[in-house]
């Protein structure tokens, strides 16, 4: 696949996009995972979404994805942190995206250079609020973590940490979970939102909750299909899918854990 697509790039010459996710088929809305926490999604609209695009992550499948996927409509944030936030300034300035964060992180990211026009209170909300963004919807949703970004003076705490969940007409509700431990406010995102069908979910530890933590968030969240992130790509994050499997089965959840392959576009 690999040597096809290097053909294809040079078939097509110099600047043609590697790693452009392929646009979805008919009706399906596409996810594209940069290993972390980053992930790209094209909904069957035609809106593509990047979602904390740290695409510079020692397991992405192509570190230049910000500075080369030829469109971006939305970045979202879910905090400050280096590994979520990324190349989300670079990105904004290159595609004109517009942000999706918190309203505190959305701040601090225009002081730091993200255009103040693509990053203002259509876009930057808090948690409880919807967002529209083109035929998806995305509701900031909490996460219990922290957030700080930068080194400059009162950049200590930058907004609250976030889950989101995008709500994509016509196609599956996914909820990226951000930085987080379970909680017992995410039986309330199916409650509020109705059924999640994909759920990215960190199952790391050490920074977030571990594997067996993670089985226990999708069974509250009742996801259909979790997809594992935030793990592997620092030696401290140790959780490992096989894992998750494990502690899945332990919970009697019909959860099926979908591993993706980095760079891979995966139509749901
Ligand atoms: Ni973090
Ligand atoms: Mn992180």
């Amino acid at each position: 696949m690999r040597t096809l697509l290097a053909a294809l790039a040079l078939a097509l010459g110099p600047g043609a996009a590697l790693a452009a996710p392929a646009a979805p088929a008919a009706g399906k809305t596409s996810i594209t995972w940069y290993g972390h926490a980053a992930f790209v999604v094209t909904t069957p609209g035609g809106t593509v979404l990047a979602i904390d695009p740290f695409f510079q992550n020692p397991r992405s499948p192509d570190p230049k994805a910000g500075e080369t996927l030829p469109r971006i409509d939305y970045v979202l944030v879910t905090h400050g942190h280096g590994d979520h936030v990324g190349d989300a300034i670079a990105i904004g300035k290159r595609t004109g995206a517009k942000l999706i964060a918190s309203f505190d992180l959305c701040k601090a990211l225009v002081n730091a250079g993200y255009p103040a026009a693509q990053a203002g209170y259509a876009t930057c909300g808090n948690i409880g609020g919807t967002i529209q963004a083109g035929d998806a919807e995305v509701t900031m949703v909490p996460a219990v973590h922290s957030s700080s970004f930068g080194d400059q003076p009162g950049a200590a705490e930058e907004g609250h940490p976030l889950g989101f969940l995008i709500r994509v007409k016509g196609g599956p509700t996914i909820y990226h979970t951000g930085d987080t431990d379970v909680t017992m406010d995410m039986k309330l995102i199916p409650e509020r939102w109705g059924p999640v069908d994909v759920m990215l979910a960190c199952i790391g530890g050490h920074f977030t909750m571990d594997p067996r933590g993670a089985a226990l968030a999708a069974t509250f969240v009742g996801a259909r299909t979790v997809i594992p992130m935030h793990y592997q790509t620092y030696p401290v994050l140790s959780g490992t899918p096989a894992e998750l499997e494990r502690a899945l089965a332990a919970l009697h959840s019909r959860a099926r854990v979908r591993v993706l392959v980095p760079g891979a576009p995966t139509a749901f």
